[in-house]
């Protein structure tokens, strides 16, 4: 087990829109080898890539990825760290805007203001990844203390519509190594 400052607490895993998210059973199951709890809460486009009752099984928690309704009680228990993987930019330039219209963005921008240890691994195609405003995204949600893992020594960004053949490069222990260096020092 690499170095975790306390066993059993809460991890988010907040997965998007992306064919990647198909393998994030493979982080859950890092994450749970190194002692925790961990709930995935999707994005509703997330939702079309994962296998949802898997996923559930293999957390004991259900995939959340609609805000509850008023009155209802929290399924849930309260996070102590967060991981975004993978990051759409979608998600990613929501989220340094502030937009929280999916549940997944209500954790990540509620997150930012709790000060939550928070990483995330941007995942797209070489084209929207050129998008000014994602890059700027990037920068701002660095700049407010996110671990944003995204550069060439990360990924290689590739061409539109190759994703599927990208599928096993993506790097999923990363953002756990991530959030222990941050806890390391933060604690
Ligand atoms: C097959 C497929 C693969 C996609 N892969 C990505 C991707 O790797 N990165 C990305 O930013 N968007 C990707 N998209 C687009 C997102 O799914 C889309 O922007 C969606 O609105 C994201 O919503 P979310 O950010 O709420 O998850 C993909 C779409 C499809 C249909």
């Amino acid at each position: 087990m690499i170095g975790v400052p306390g066993r059993n607490r809460v991890l988010y895993l907040v997965v998007c829109g992306a064919a990647v998210a198909s393998n994030v059973g493979r982080l859950v199951s890092f994450a749970r080898r190194d002692g925790w709890q961990v709930c995935v809460v999707s994005s509703p486009d997330g939702r079309k890539f994962l296998d949802v009752p898997a996923i559930a099984a293999q957390t004991g928690h259900p995939v959340r990825s609609f805000f509850k309704n008023p009155g209802e009680p929290d399924v849930l228990p309260a996070p102590d760290a967060v991981i975004c993987a993978p990051a759409t930019v979608n998600t990613v330039t929501k989220w340094a805007a502030g937009i929280a219209d999916t549940l997944a963005l209500g954790l990540l921008v509620e997150g930012v203001g709790l000060g939550l240890p928070m990483v995330a691994v941007p995942y797209t195609n070489a084209a929207m990844a050129r998008h000014p405003a994602f890059g700027e995204a990037v920068e701002r949600l660095r700049g407010w203390g996110v671990t944003m893992l995204y550069g060439e020594d990360v990924l290689t960004l590739h061409p539109p519509g190759s994703s599927d053949r990208h599928l096993d490069e993506f790097p999923w222990e990363l953002p756990l190594r991530a959030l222990y260096a941050r806890l390391t020092v933060e604690h």
